[in-house]
């Protein structure tokens, strides 16, 4: 089996000195326009150690696609120093620096939007309390967003990030284009199929991927994180997800991550409950791309686990409350490791107060639901 101190050679050439990644988390510490504070370039530094890569918390490639406040914005050039500035940072920890990218589609609001509606492909509200119904995206704007995640690429290369996640997980713009749910299109952007709703996601790499052949003058790493089922009716289903990874295992990307919970769980469909929904999607990735797995994962034991399924195991909120977690585990020091619940370990590394309220908030909304 894969030891997690072993290097990992990308597609792209980029070479990983390990197979940890930092969860992309959401800091809700970046200005009101979504530059970045200084809060938040020590936050990623200080966790970058012993880490073979950071995945930034989802940045926003439009104004329109900003999904909270406090987020962090890759949609103009005067955001240029900034981040530059977090990915020296995160380099500095000899660790690779990757920005993921996004856009919120449906899942924001109005008032986060200084008064816009909000946008997605079909004029569906999501299913949750406060959702408001978006106005769906003209022919133009589609392609207009589609350079948008070109230009966000285009903004990695420049600020220096070894590479960029696309972000298709956790029901955001990209995941509503490829869901029965959120994309009702008549038109070359829907349709009935995965195949016809598969079209967005495969424009965006082709602009992701001509960004990267017109200005990388380095490797450059691709990843795209997706969300393994909805619980939509109509919705994303598991053996959809099969057939999208069936797709995206043959095209230039480096990596394929999946957005879960816990690394145990097992699929929704009864078709494949035999073993936890990870291990099919590593069989179906052919061994073609490799997999970052991710969950729950506090532990040595959790790390070795992972890697039974996958290449590379990222780690979300461990990291939150024990930032030098990564160098515990190459010193052999796991006993001084923070093991406390939620509440008794974020006590232990303090956190500033927007970052403790959206961890906490989402914390108890994952083990309540
Ligand atoms: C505070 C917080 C913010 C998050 N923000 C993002 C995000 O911006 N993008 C994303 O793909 N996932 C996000 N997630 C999900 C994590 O990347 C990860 O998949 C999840 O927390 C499970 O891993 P863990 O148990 O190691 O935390 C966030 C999670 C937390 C706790």
């Amino acid at each position: 089996m894969t030891s997690y101190d072993e290097s990992l050679q990308f597609k792209s050439g980029v070479t990983l000195r390990n197979r940890l990644m930092m969860s992309p988390m959401t800091t809700t510490q970046s200005f009101y326009n979504g530059s970045i504070t200084r809060d938040e370039i020590d936050y990623y530094t200080q966790r970058a150690a012993g880490l073979g890569a950071v995945i930034t918390g989802a940045a926003n490639v439009e104004d329109l696609g900003k999904g909270w406040h406090g987020e962090l914005s890759i949609a103009h050039d005067s955001m240029l120093p900034g981040l530059s500035a977090l990915a020296k940072g995160i380099q500095s920890q000899g660790a690779k620096a990757i920005v993921q990218i996004f856009h919120a589609g449906r899942m924001t609001h109005r008032e986060v939007l200084n008064g816009e509606q909000i946008v997605s492909a079909s004029a569906v509200a999501a299913l949750r309390d406060d959702a408001e119904t978006p106005r769906a995206m003209t022919i133009d704007e589609i392609h207009a967003t589609i350079d948008a995640f070109g230009e966000a690429t285009r903004r990695a290369i420049q600020a220096g990030f070894d590479g960029i996640e696309l972000h298709g997980a956790n029901t955001y713009l990209i995941q509503q284009f490829f869901s029965p749910h959120s994309n009702r299109r008549t038109d070359e952007y829907g349709g009935k199929t995965p195949q016809e709703r598969y079209r967005f996601i495969d424009e965006l790499l082709q602009s992701v991927f001509k960004a990267v052949d017109k200005y990388a003058d380095r490797p450059f790493i691709v990843g795209y994180r997706f969300s393994p089922e909805e619980f939509e009716e109509p919705g994303i289903r598991f053996e959809d997800t099969l057939w999208l990874l069936s797709q995206l295992r043959d095209s230039r990307l480096d990596y394929v991550h999946v957005s879960l919970n816990n690394y145990d769980r097992v699929a929704r469909d009864e078709k494949h409950a035999d073993k936890p929904l990870i291990a099919y999607i590593h069989e179906t990735l052919q061994g073609k791309l490799p997999l970052v797995g991710v969950g729950g994962v506090r532990t040595r034991t959790d790390v070795q686990a992972v890697l039974q399924d996958a290449e590379l195991v990222a780690v979300g909120q461990q990291l939150l409350y024990d930032p030098t977690w990564a160098v515990k585990l190459a010193k052999n020091a796991d006993d001084a490791m923070v093991t406390a619940p939620f509440e008794e370990a974020v006590e232990v590394t303090p956190l500033n107060r927007p970052l403790y309220e959206f961890a906490a908030a989402r914390y108890h909304s994952v083990i309540n639901s």
